[in-house]
């Protein structure tokens, strides 16, 4: 998508935000649960079904489950897969696998979207670092969504992060905006040249979601992972093979700055290792308040 031609951005009111925190705090949730049993000899489907059973606890609905036919709850993407894998009874977890949980909910039609990569048993340490490093990457973007920044200074925060540890970004599949739909324009790219695209403004709702790619032996620092798509339709898998991680938060711009709105603490822990003061748990307004 060209970030010239600038899209009208939905700004929400504090009450539809409030209705995303809640979405958010759904997702956390669908993800706490499922990570938690991600142990081996578990089913993708299982998994899938522990998610289901969280949201519908919850009285949320699903924002994957239908959207463009897709079949799931969350998306299960294992190892080279490095996003929208579909859940199976036929794919059970072994120890040394890598699992990219992804989760939508909606509540009173407004959405939250997150995801998460995890380790299942023990994996060697690279692997460690490959996972952290795109957990930072995404703190990185989520701590310079703040109002005021153009888009492109979150996607420029996600990739100088990523570059800096040698890890490949993968272009094709980027970030959006969301909120009364889950994919919204424009894309939130996790790569690239800082102050371009829209102006961020309070009400905006953004889900940032790098996705890193393990470099093989010899590749330079500005290798760029390519992409195929299986034949299922939906999964998308590394070219080559290398491993993937993933992970995603949806957080709204605020007067007084990033809320997190799938991070249970809203951000602050996270915003924190990146050296600013987030909103809490409780909200910004509420945190503003609180530091007076
Ligand atoms: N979080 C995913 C994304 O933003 C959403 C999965 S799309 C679905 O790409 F179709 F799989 F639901
Ligand atoms: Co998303």
């Amino acid at each position: 998508m060209r970030l010239s031609r600038v899209p009208l951005i939905e700004i929400k009111t504090p009450g539809q935000i409030a209705l995303m925190r809640e979405a958010g705090l759904v997702v956390a949730r669908m993800l706490r649960a499922t990570a938690a049993a991600a142990e081996p000899g578990i089913s993708t489907a299982e998994l899938d079904a522990i998610a289901e059973s969280e949201m519908r606890a919850a009285g949320a609905r699903s924002s994957f489950k239908g959207y463009h036919g897709y079949p799931a709850t969350i998306c299960t993407s294992l190892n080279e897969q490095i996003v929208h894998g579909i859940p199976s009874r036929s794919v059970t977890l072994a120890a040394g696998d890598v699992l990219s949980i992804d989760a939508g909910a909606i509540v009173g039609g407004w959405h939250g979207d997150a995801a998460i990569t995890v380790a299942v048993g023990a994996v060697p340490a690279e692997v460690t670092s490959l996972l952290q490093a795109c957990e930072r990457a995404m703190w990185q973007g989520l701590t310079a969504a703040v109002a005021g920044a153009h888009l492109t200074d979150v996607s420029h925060a996600i990739g100088s992060s990523a570059v800096t540890g040698g890890y490949g970004v993968v272009r094709e599949y980027t970030g959006h905006f969301i909120g009364s739909q889950m994919h919204m324009e424009p894309a939130v790219p996790s790569f690239g040249k800082p102050g371009r695209g829209p102006v961020l403004a309070p009400g905006m709702a953004l889900a940032i979601e790098p996705m890193l790619v393990l470099p093989q032996p010899g590749s330079s620092g500005n290798w760029v992972p390519r992409t195929r798509l299986l034949d299922d339709g939906w999964t998308v898998v590394t070219a080559d093979g290398s491993l993937a991680a993933h992970f995603e938060h949806t957080v709204a711009i605020t007067a007084d700055g990033p809320w997190v709105l799938t991070a249970e603490d809203g951000g602050a822990g996270g915003l924190g290792l990146t050296g600013i003061r987030g909103a809490d748990a409780r909200g910004p307004a509420a945190t503003a308040a609180g530091r007076r």
